[in-house]
Formats: C-alpha cells, structure tokens, sequence
C-alpha cells in the first residue's frame, strides 16, 4: 500500500540547495517538503567549498540562518595571486566599491540550515529511496519513494530538482528536450583539511610550472589547502608529507617558510569539470545548484550559482503564491542560465589563467602567461575579476 499526500512544492535533494530553498518558502508560510537519499550525519560529512558571496550571506541571514555565519564567518576584502615567487593582492573591498566575500564552509552552512528547519519543524525526508517525479509536463506533478519496504506518494504544485550533478532530476527530463555542455579538465585537486594556523589570513591562489596551488581556510584554526595534480594519481599515493613537500614547492619561499604543517583530517582528489544543462526547466520540474551545472572550483563559484539559482525560485515562487504572477516562474530557466553562465566564464577563465595545462604549446603558454602580467598590470582587469569573485548582482 501507498501512503499520499500533499504539499505545494516537493523538493529532490537536501543539500545546501534544497534546504535553503525549503527555509526561505516555509518562513513564507509556502509548504513544502525536501526528500534526501542519504542520512544527515552522510550529508554533513562531506567537505565542500567555503567562499560566500556576499549576495549569498544576505539570502542565508533572510532565511534566518546567519547568526553563526556572522560570527564565526570571517569576511574576506582581498586575495593574493602568487606567481614567479611573489604574491600580488587582489583589493576586492577597493575594485568592488566596498564589497567582500565571506569565508564559511559549507559544512557549517548546511548543518545551520538543518537546525534552523528542525527549529520550525520543517520537514526533511531523509533515506528517501528510490525517489521518482511523475507527471511532469501536467499541473498536478507527483512523487514517489521508498522508506525501508514503505512506499510514499507526494501529489505537489512543482518540483524542484535540487539533488546535486548524480540526482535523478535532471535524467527525468527527456533526452530531446535537454541540451547538456561539458568541459573536462585534464588534471584534478587534491587537497587536504588541516587542523592547523593558516599560512595567510586571506586566500593565496598560486600558478607555478609545477602547478596550481590554493591556500585557503575555514577558520583560524582550520586550514584547507588545494594542489593540481593529474587525474591518473590516487590519493592513497599522496602521503601526508608528501602533499606539504609539493605545496611548498609551489608556494613563494616567504610563504612556503611560514606553512605550518599537520595530519590531514580530511583528504580527496577532485576532478575539475564544467557542465550545463539546459533549459533549467521542463514542465513542473525547475532544476537548482548541482543538478543543472558544475564549475571547476577555481573562481569559488559553485556554491555561489545554487545560490542565485535559489535566490531566483525563491522570489518566482513568492510571487505565484503570495501574488498570483507567474513571470518569474516562466522566467526561471532563461535568467538563472544568464548568470550561471558568466559564472562558467568566469571559472574556465581563473582555471585557464592558473594552471599548468600539459597539452599546451609553448605559444599558448606565453599567452597564459600575458593573461596574468595584464592583470596585475591593469586595473580594469582587477576590477573584473574582483566583480566576478564577489559574485555579479543577481
Ligand atoms: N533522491 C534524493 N536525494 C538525492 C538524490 C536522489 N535521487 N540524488 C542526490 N540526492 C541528494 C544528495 O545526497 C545531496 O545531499 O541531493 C543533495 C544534493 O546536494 P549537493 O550535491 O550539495 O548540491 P546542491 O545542494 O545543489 O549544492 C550546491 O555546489 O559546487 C557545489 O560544493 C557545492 O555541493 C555544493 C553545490
Ligand atoms: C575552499 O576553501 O575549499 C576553496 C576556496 C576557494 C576556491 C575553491 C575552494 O576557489
């Protein structure tokens, strides 16, 4: 037997997509219920991205979420790029008007948005198995999983696919409807969690013959460290020691003197690709975040684009219920893809920028080397890339 019922927005996936989306429509009295495949301790034990925008700080404090991002958070004005032995830094505060980001992992992110839906008794499925959207093109869409031997049935308004780039969203749309575009990296990053005092205060992002580096943070206690490597090494062949070795070779000798070194708590190697599909919508279903595109984590976007994703859902779903307009609805697809986009432009660009590309001909490298005297030339230069790091306006 099959137990029903109803809610107005049914959401696949609760991760930092689905879980902002389910708080901001439930302080909005709009109801809705997130289905998650795997346990909350599985979804908080994944280390992912810390770099918000600051549009994206103001959606988490709006879903009041924000008290411990701003208290623990840190903001971050500027970043260094390091380059034949030196660091230059990038003024964002300066080239973005006063603007700035805010270092928080998402790890954190999301265990505040699972309080904060505990809090006001929200309801997040998790263990969903099997989790299947039916009826998508029709006004009366439904949803179907499986909890242990019990089957579930959930008739809703829309669906919202927000279950990450290997969700069950996207392939429910048909093949012929669905334009997908793809980038693979030929090199990936390993990186490693730390419990150590950061080597900066703000971000260094390296580009050296042996490779990209990133020194980055989740706290003043905690750092998290990034190397390029090829995508044929494992992570068993990446010893402790190993992996400091290599970073401080990539790093100027000022900075590589000051890395203080530990035992990785946490280590992995991710590969770098960019992926989009479109439309964002078919039917009832609008896809957010992972489940329509992927950025290379360079220019910190990836978090960022769900983000605006969930920014643009929330308002178009307000103004359906709250309103009666539909525009942002029907608008959905064509203005998330607009900004997902740039953000696509502006990771291929960071990604192209920093690391060594092992095809690439020597014309190409002289090329890529211009690309960074320009920009720490001009700037003009520094401006766009500060406006994009701080994200564009939504
Ligand atoms: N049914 C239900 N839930 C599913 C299914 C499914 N078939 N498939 C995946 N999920 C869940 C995953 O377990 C995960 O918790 O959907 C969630 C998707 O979360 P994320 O992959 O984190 O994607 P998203 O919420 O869009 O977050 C934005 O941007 O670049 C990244 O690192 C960044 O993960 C972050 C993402
Ligand atoms: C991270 O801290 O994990 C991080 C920061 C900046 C990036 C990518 C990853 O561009």
């Amino acid at each position: 037997m099959t137990t029903s019922r109803k809610t107005k927005v049914g959401i696949i996936g609760g991760g930092p997509s689905g879980l902002l989306l389910s708080q901001l429509l439930h302080l909005k009295g709009i109801d809705n219920i997130v289905l998650e495949k795997h346990s909350r301790d599985y979804v908080l034990s994944r280390i992912r991205a810390g770099v918000l925008e600051h549009g994206f700080a103001a959606l988490m404090r709006e879903a009041q979420c924000g008290e411990r991002m701003d208290r623990e958070g840190e903001i971050h004005e500027g970043f260094f790029i390091a380059h034949d032995g030196v660091k230059d830094r990038i003024d964002l505060h300066k080239y973005t008007g006063g603007n700035s980001v805010m270092v928080y992992g998402q790890t954190e992110l999301t265990r505040d948005l699972y309080e904060a839906r505990d809090k006001m008794g929200g309801e997040v499925i998790h263990e969903a198995l099997d989790v299947t959207p039916h009826d998508l093109t029709s006004n009366a869409p439904w949803l179907t999983y499986r909890l242990g031997d019990d089957l579930y049935r959930i008739d809703c308004d829309y669906i919202i696919g927000a279950d990450g780039f290997h969700g069950v969203s996207r392939k429910s749309i048909p093949k012929d409807v669905l334009t997908e575009y793809e980038k693979v990296y030929p090199f990936g990053w390993l990186g490693v969690l730390s419990r150590t005092k950061p080597v900066s205060p703000e971000l260094i992002y390296a580009k050296t013959e042996r490779g990209f580096a990133l020194c980055s943070l989740r706290s003043q206690v905690l750092s998290r460290y990034y190397i390029q490597v090829p995508l044929t090494d494992r992570v068993e062949d990446w010893s402790d020691e190993a992996f400091w070795e290599e970073l401080k070779k990539r790093l100027p000798q000022e900075v590589a003197d000051q890395l203080i070194t530990g035992p990785s708590i946490e280590k992995s190697i991710a590969p770098l690709r960019s992926f989009v599909a479109e439309p964002m919508r078919y039917g009832n279903l609008f896809l957010a975040g992972d489940a329509a595109h992927i950025v290379p984590p360079t220019g910190a976007r990836g978090l960022n684009s769900a983000a605006s994703d969930i920014y643009y859902l929330y308002h178009a779903l307000m103004d359906h219920y709250l309103k009666g307009d539909d525009s942002g609805l029907e608008s959905y697809s064509q203005k998330a893809l607009a900004r997902v986009w740039k953000a696509q432009r502006f990771s291929w660009w960071m990604t192209s920028m920093l690391h060594s590309f092992p095809e690439n001909s020597t014309y190409d490298q002289r090329l890529q080397q211009t690309e960074m005297e320009y920009l720490l030339s001009s700037d003009a230069a520094k401006a766009a890339l500060a406006e994009n790091y701080v994200g564009l306006p939504f």
